[in-house]
């Protein structure tokens, strides 16, 4: 049957019309209603009463399977039993103190024992301020002051690096080897800009020509192996391989951040990729749940903290909670964990590719591992090697048409044509899915 944009925005309003509703409430004291632009699906945001295992029970009394997962966090669904079990134990002592607990140490070794590159670590309360922290770092350490990223490469809310993250199809500044840096929010100083340049993926002589240019003044370059919220793109091995010798080369500390990709494997996309950055910012599933965000790297970078040149603090930090829950979850996240996440994705991109191939469909998934996209793109086998790839050649009427059908049929993915697998799925949840997104696909296309 047809699937459009229309049809399927109908449907949505009428099944989770409560939702709607709690929205127009929640305008009345919170502007957008949400303090989390991200919330919103379409033409509004889901509410959520509850979420166990792979399902999120909404308000309006739907169970879903969550393929959101809080945007990657979850990636032991929801209240999973050795986290729950490892909060209620830890709250009976009390939750905020002026002083250390325990907890922190040992996430602390557990990171540092999985991820090669990371030999000491700070802990904050969110990506966006581990970010923050690890740009202070290389900019106290080299004593340059510009910050090098990705276009479509997003680091967070903060406005150093909320520059070319989300530009759109209407403005994409500059030319595609030499892109122009945009705010990404009203309000972000033109200093800023001016001190950010913005590097094309997989462009390696346009992004080599860039940072030579500016090698001089340059303390970090600033990006993910397979970017996320810009549009999932993944870094061809070569050319990360290259950042690599180049930024050592020139002084230049390359940090990569991992809040999504630590998902990949016990080491990190690192690993897979074979490279050893400076300094590697963590989020998402190292707090189990809870808020809480890390950067790490060789001792030799956290001198500049240790000696108080520089002040990385906050009244949060390491929160022993949030350190609780990120102890039990990456516990739990053995290689085992990982492979079998990896299978579960592997073998959804598989079929379905075969099967759009098969069928001549314009549609892909794409990535690597347990956090991939799909997309409508302009002709069968399209690849999207770029940020501005993605723009240029997606059809975002047709993903969100997909996302609000799948939430329709009771599938949660993220709404900008992502998808997040947790540990508890099943074979037979992958086989909804795979059958589910077939349906949906050929009836936009068909
Ligand atoms: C790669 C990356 N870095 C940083 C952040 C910011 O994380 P947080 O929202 O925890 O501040 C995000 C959030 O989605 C992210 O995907």
């Amino acid at each position: 049957m047809k699937v459009t944009l229309e049809n399927s925005l109908a449907k949505f309003s009428d099944k989770f019309r409560l939702s709607k509703e709690f929205t127009e409430e929640c305008k009345k004291q919170i502007p957008g209603a949400y303090s989390r632009v991200s919330f919103n699906y379409g033409p509004h945001a889901i509410f959520v009463d509850h979420g166990e295992g792979q399902y999120i029970h909404t308000i309006d009394g739907h169970r879903l399977l969550d393929l959101n997962n809080n945007f990657t966090v979850n990636i032991l669904g929801h209240n999973h039993s050795k986290i729950s079990a490892a909060l209620m134990e830890a709250i009976p002592k009390g939750f905020s103190f002026g002083n250390p607990m325990k907890h922190e140490k040992h996430l602390a070794e557990i990171i540092c024992e999985r991820v090669a590159s990371v030999e000491k670590i700070k802990f904050s309360c969110s990506a966006s301020e581990s970010c923050l922290s690890a740009a202070r770092i290389a900019r106290a350490y080299t004593g340059k002051n510009k910050i090098a990223k990705f276009e479509g490469g997003y680091h967070g809310f903060i406005d150093d690096l909320q520059i070319s993250a989300h530009p759109s199809p209407e403005c994409l500044p500059g030319p595609d080897n030499h892109p122009a840096p945009l705010a990404d929010s009203a309000g972000i100083p033109s200093y800023t800009i001016e001190n950010t340049l913005i590097l094309p993926q997989n462009d390696f002589e346009a992004c080599e020509k860039i940072l030579r240019e500016n090698a001089h003044d340059t303390a970090c370059v600033m990006m993910e192996l397979q970017s996320g919220a810009g549009g999932v793109v993944v870094l061809d091995k070569e050319f990360v391989a290259g950042i690599r010798s180049l930024t050592s080369e020139l002084g230049i500390l390359m940090i990569i951040d991992e809040t999504i990709t630590l998902r990949a494997d016990v080491g990190g996309l690192q690993k897979i990729y074979g490279v050893k950055p400076d300094l590697t910012v963590m989020g998402k599933i190292i707090g189990g749940g809870l808020p809480l965000g890390a950067v790490g790297g060789q001792a030799k970078y956290f001198n500049v903290a240790e000696n108080g040149q520089v002040h990385l603090s906050g009244t949060h930090h390491g929160h022993p909670l949030a350190a609780v829950a990120g102890i039990a979850c990456l516990e739990v996240m053995d290689k085992a964990a990982y492979d079998r996440l990896n299978q579960m994705a592997g073998r959804i991109k598989n079929e379905l590719n075969q099967w759009a191939d098969g069928n001549g469909y314009p549609f892909i998934v794409y990535g690597e591992f347990s956090f991939f996209g799909y997309a409508f793109t302009d002709k069968p086998g399209r690849q999207i090697k770029s940020h501005r790839d993605f723009w240029r050649y997606t059809n975002n009427d047709h993903i969100l048409t997909f996302a609000l059908e799948m939430a329709n049929r009771d599938f949660f993915p993220v709404h900008r044509g992502q998808i997040a697998l947790s540990l508890p799925m099943s074979d037979e949840d992958i086989d909804g899915l795979i059958m589910t997104t077939k349906e949906i696909v050929a009836g936009i296309l068909g």
